[in-house]
């Protein structure tokens, strides 16, 4: 069954470059059920993808030109040497054509780009890109880089070339995810699991509406104050310290750093619960884990945001709720509640009007489904 993002993909390919792609590849967005800043500190992590997807539709030119439309917007760049430039959402494309291996084989190609993921909201609109880009490089280059070694280039455009010093989580979960799960990742072996989600338990995208830049927003920062923790305990990364050895140092860490670091040290616990949680089918418990969580990234890790707290404070008030979070980087966007499928229409309808009357603003919710990893069709 063709996606409707596919047909536009198509055609905006159509209308651009005046003849049919060869191919598309659907790359899905993510939401992270739990386990946020613990990816970087070599912790675990429990995203999914979603049924947001960016769709790039392409056809090989020979030309070593790549040329990308996206909203009627063009970039062109050439294949060798690359070069940063415009648009800024090019700076995905080049980096990933920089950073994967089997890209150099891939001559040329054009590109139209639909989406259907929100940018800059949290839902890792920049993993999708850069796993799609990667696909179609793959594809054209008739090479068969493994989904983690995708994953691993993803990741390593958006830090070296982009300058975001994110972990692996959205590139894998984007790489990896099957439909009906939840991708467990141990982000220090790469190791991975496929978890089930329980058909009542309906997952809710809560968006603030808010936006902020990820490469200027406190995360690298945050990730300066973990690293700094781990080099004073000794340990290569935060995944190493556990609570009683924090508790040892804490009088001699910054306060801060050592909140930020507790924040991680019971985040990976969190996520081991959590997943322990989702396999014996006590969602009860996985919705209390999803609230601590939020409270820890709020308190200590102080990733949240005024409308972060407030859309997840009505989602806890509505209706068949079971637990509710800001998800993946945080200081704005989107939080992610799980809600009993019984009560989902009831849930949808009061959270939207609470956050309303608190904030003044209007909220896009809606449910995901834990959708299928990124593909060519
Ligand atoms: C962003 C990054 C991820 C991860 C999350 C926070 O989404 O891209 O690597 O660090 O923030 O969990």
């Amino acid at each position: 069954m063709q996606l409707p993002i596919e047909a536009d993909a198509r055609s905006a390919f159509e209308q651009r470059f005046g003849r049919a792609p060869t191919g598309v590849a659907i790359s899905p967005g993510r939401v992270n059920l739990i386990g946020d800043h613990t990816d970087y500190n070599d912790g675990f992590v429990l995203p999914m993808a979603i049924d947001r997807s960016v769709a790039m539709a392409f056809r090989p030119t020979g030309s070593g030109v790549i040329r990308v439309v996206s909203d009627g917007e063009t970039a062109e760049f050439a294949v060798d040497p690359l070069t940063h430039g415009h648009p800024a959402w090019s700076e995905y494309l080049r980096g990933v054509a920089w950073s994967l291996p089997s890209a150099s084989g891939a001559a040329g190609w054009d590109a139209a780009i639909a989406s259907t993921i929100p940018m800059g909201a949290g839902l890792s609109s920049s993993a999708a890109i850069e796993v799609a880009t990667a696909l179609v490089l793959d594809h054209l280059a008739g090479a068969s880089t493994t989904r983690i070694d995708v994953a691993k280039a993803a990741q390593r455009a958006e830090r070296e070339w982009v300058g975001m010093e994110c972990g692996i989580m959205d590139q894998m979960a984007v790489a990896m995810a099957l439909p009906g799960h939840a991708l467990f990742i141990d982000c220090r072996t790469l190791a991975s699991d496929h978890v089930p989600i329980p058909n009542d338990t309906s997952f809710v995208v809560l968006d603030t509406t808010t936006r902020r830049q990820l490469v200027e927003s406190p995360y690298n920062e945050r990730r300066a104050s973990c690293e700094r923790v781990a080099r004073h305990l000794g340990v290569s990364a935060l995944r190493d310290v556990t609570s009683d050895m924090l508790a040892v140092h804490w009088p001699e860490l910054d306060a801060r750093d050592a909140r930020r670091a507790r924040h991680v040290v019971t985040e990976n616990q969190r996520v081991l619960d959590a997943v322990d949680a989702l396999r014996s089918n006590d969602m009860a418990r996985f919705g209390a884990l999803m609230i601590e969580s939020h409270i820890s990234l709020r308190e200590d890790f102080e990733s949240s945001g005024p409308e972060l707290d407030s859309i997840v404070e009505a989602a806890l008030a509505s209706p068949g709720c079971l637990g509710a979070r800001v998800t993946g980087a945080g200081f704005a966007g989107c939080a992610i509640a799980a809600v009993q499928a019984t009560a989902l229409d009831e849930f949808l309808g009061a959270a939207g009007s609470r956050y309303q009357a608190v904030t003044g603003l209007t909220a896009d919710i809606y449910p995901c489904q834990p959708s299928a990893a990124a593909r060519i069709v």
